[in-house]
């Protein structure tokens, strides 16, 4: 029978002999996997791990925060948050192709994490949070998306002078498996369980060139989502759900003038595999007051509407 106990006791006895009193360094994301890592690693190693959190002001509402109080405040693990959105902006200026948005973000991580893991100097070892379907992933000869995501954040990714040995102690677990895991070592739920979250964050859920306010805009609208979601219980009967920021202006009436201001699209999804999905059958009740907040709450947003396709043949990400 699987036991996250057993796992957990046999994993840090792995680690403490893998890594000895060496120092350990790890990108956290706020995602599921890399906190577990964390938190695997804290409870193996204490101190001698240190944490470089990316915040590429690209992530949802306040999640910057979020993953502080939650690593750091909470777990004591030491975390180094580096306040990238500036960086992030402005290498962004003018792009709107999706890939060459993805590459530039997936580069920008990689140069970043290399710059702090210099200051750091002296760590030994890099921990992933690579889990058993990113291996087979990487090990196959799948080329396109999944290839470009592995890339970037879990496997490989990095330069080679950095020379550093890998830790990555659920390679051999699968998602499921893991969130147990997360569950046993002491993170809320709430995190284990949320909705998987792109790499490249609201870079590819903000339609064509990145901006700040629109990622602002985005952040909150997406926020509102997922809280009315969660009010209704309609998040954990979801696989993803999300707000996505389209470039266009649309007519609205601000008392008795006309105005043109941006439309958000909501997306959510039901999926076992991600490969092909469903869209939520969602409740007009739901989705109206989703819709009256979102326009009533922030300003220049005159229309929200509801994406009933599937995939095949549309993607669940917009782009
Ligand atoms: P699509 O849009 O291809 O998405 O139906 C399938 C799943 O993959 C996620 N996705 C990404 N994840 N980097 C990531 O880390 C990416 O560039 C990327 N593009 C899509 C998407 O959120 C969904 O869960």
């Amino acid at each position: 029978r699987w036991n996250a106990e057993e796992i957990i006791e046999d994993q840090i006895a792995r680690i403490r002999a893998q890594v000895g009193s060496d120092e350990v360094i790890l990108g956290l994301s706020g995602g599921v996997d890399s906190s577990v890592v964390a938190a695997l690693l804290h409870r193996a190693i204490g101190g001698q791990l240190t944490c470089v959190f990316v915040d590429t002001g690209l992530l949802r509402w306040r999640e910057g925060d979020q993953v502080m109080q939650t690593m750091a405040q909470h777990m004591g693990v030491k975390v180094i948050r580096v306040n990238a959105a500036a960086r992030y902006f402005k290498a962004l200026e003018g792009v709107s192709d999706p890939e060459a948005k993805r590459k530039i973000i997936g580069n920008l991580f990689v140069e970043i994490f290399d710059e702090e893991a210099g200051k750091l100097g002296n760590a030994r070892w890099l921990a992933q949070g690579t889990i058993y379907p990113d291996v087979i992933e990487s090990a196959g000869s799948r080329t396109g998306k999944a290839h470009v995501i592995k890339s970037h954040h879990n496997v490989g990714g990095l330069p080679e002078h950095m020379k550093l040995g890998l830790v990555e102690p659920l390679r051999e677990l699968f998602k499921d498996e893991v969130r147990r895991l997360g569950v046993a070592l002491g993170l809320p739920r709430e995190m284990v369980y949320r909705h998987p979250f792109p790499g490249p964050g609201l870079g590819v859920r903000i339609l064509g060139e990145v901006k700040p306010e629109y990622a602002d805009l985005l952040a909150r609208a997406d926020a509102i989502f997922i809280e009315e979601l969660r009010v209704a219980g309609w998040y954990d009967r979801t696989s993803q759900a999300f707000a996505v920021f389209l470039p266009v202006k649309s007519v609205g009436v601000v008392g008795d003038a006309r105005a043109y201001e941006w439309v958000i699209a909501l997306r959510a999804v039901e999926t076992i595999d991600f490969m092909t999905a469903h869209w939520a059958h969602l409740p007009y009740d739901l989705l109206g007051k989703v819709s009256n907040r979102i326009i009533n709450e922030l300003r220049n947003v005159s229309r929200v509407v509801y994406d009933i396709s599937g995939k095949p043949p549309a993607t669940i990400e917009w782009e």
